[in-house]
């Protein structure tokens, strides 16, 4: 509901943000014919205030199939520019545009058209943590929760290039059974957590379930009950008669599974360092305040070339029919 005491301060006192920041967004989005995308590692109010919340895949998704005219995409650059390349002709809102994200930033465009040209015989499979450059250059894209489903449906006698995440790209590896040429990119934050410390967790909490994202080591990935992307935790911690997790994936993903099983214990796996480096500083960069300023402001907007839009939108178009 507008609050129009939110009007006066806003007319009085310019540049000011409204005291109300819910009932300011939830205005704009009626304004702008806004829908709100979240991605799971956003924080709490964001994802109190989304449309839709979601891991990558479901994003996707959802960025799709929208009716509005515009997308406020709170996550990080790489998720925005996918939103946009499904819809050149809506306006496209990343709240903070330095939300960037060091796995894509591990995959250069430069460098990977050199190592593509390297293996000219190989299909290349990018994981959607990429630029639209890669995924301009790549013939599937996938995402965490489809990739091993989306190289069991390539011909066995392909060889396939996975790009960027090598994490992931030896987790399918071993999934599928298939040999593929990794581009040796990695995320800062799944690399982070400390075997040691969840071994002692374990230790401490021998009831509890470890659950692991498939971005993280092989040597965190062993210790783990269940891998899987965001909303694949998300839905094993809801099924599982466990009352205890130990969470080696970002920590925002918690606040979905305290809403949708208040009574169990969540745990987030602790990072090496005594630091808060298990959280994402890409994604964090987004607050409530940067969203309602991006809605009022209509700014920082996602933009592109039409070329790379188009040579991009043809592996995204491949992932969504081999994933329905
Ligand atoms: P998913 O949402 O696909 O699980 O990916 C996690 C991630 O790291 C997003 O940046
Ligand atoms: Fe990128 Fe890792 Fe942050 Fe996901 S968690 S956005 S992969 S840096």
């Amino acid at each position: 509901m507008f609050n129009t005491a939110l009007v006066d301060r806003e007319t009085t006192h310019p540049g000011v943000l409204p005291l109300d920041l819910f009932a300011a967004i939830e205005s704009l989005k009626k304004e702008l014919n806004a829908v709100i995308l979240a991605h799971y590692y956003q924080e709490p109010d964001i994802q109190d205030i989304a449309d839709f919340i979601g891991d990558s895949l479901q994003l996707a998704r959802a960025a799709a199939n929208t009716n509005a005219d515009t997308i406020v995409f709170a996550g990080v650059h790489f998720m925005a520019e996918t939103a946009k390349i499904l819809n050149p002709d809506k306006l496209v809102l990343l709240p903070d545009l330095n939300a960037g994200c060091s796995l894509a930033d591990s995959c250069p465009a430069e460098a990977f058209a050199a190592f593509k040209a390297a293996h000219p015989d190989h299909l290349v499979v990018s994981y959607i943590n990429c630029s639209a450059d890669i995924k301009a250059m790549s013939d599937i894209i996938c995402t965490s929760s489809n990739a091993v489903k989306i190289v069991q449906q390539i011909p066995k006698d392909q060889p396939i290039i996975f790009a960027p995440d090598r994490n992931l790209g030896r987790y399918v590896m071993e999934q599928t059974g298939r040999d593929m040429v990794l581009w040796d990119g990695s995320c800062i934050v799944h690399e982070t957590f400390s075997e040691k410390k969840i071994v002692q967790l374990k230790i401490a909490h021998p009831e509890a379930e470890a659950i692991a994202h498939p971005e993280c080591e092989t040597s965190i990935l062993r210790h783990a009950n269940y891998i899987g992307s965001t909303a694949a935790l998300l839905t094993y911690c809801q099924n599982s008669p466990a009352q205890e997790f130990i969470v080696a994936t970002e920590p925002g993903i918690i606040h979905q599974m305290q809403k949708l099983a208040p009574q169990k214990r969540f745990i987030p796996a602790p990072p090496i360092n005594n630091c808060n480096c298990n959280e994402c500083p890409f994604m964090r960069l987004n607050t409530l305040e940067k969203v309602y300023l991006a809605m009022k402001n209509r700014t920082p907007e996602i933009t592109m070339s039409e070329e790379i839009r188009l040579a991009a939108l043809r592996p995204m178009q491949r992932m969504l029919e081999m994933s329905v």
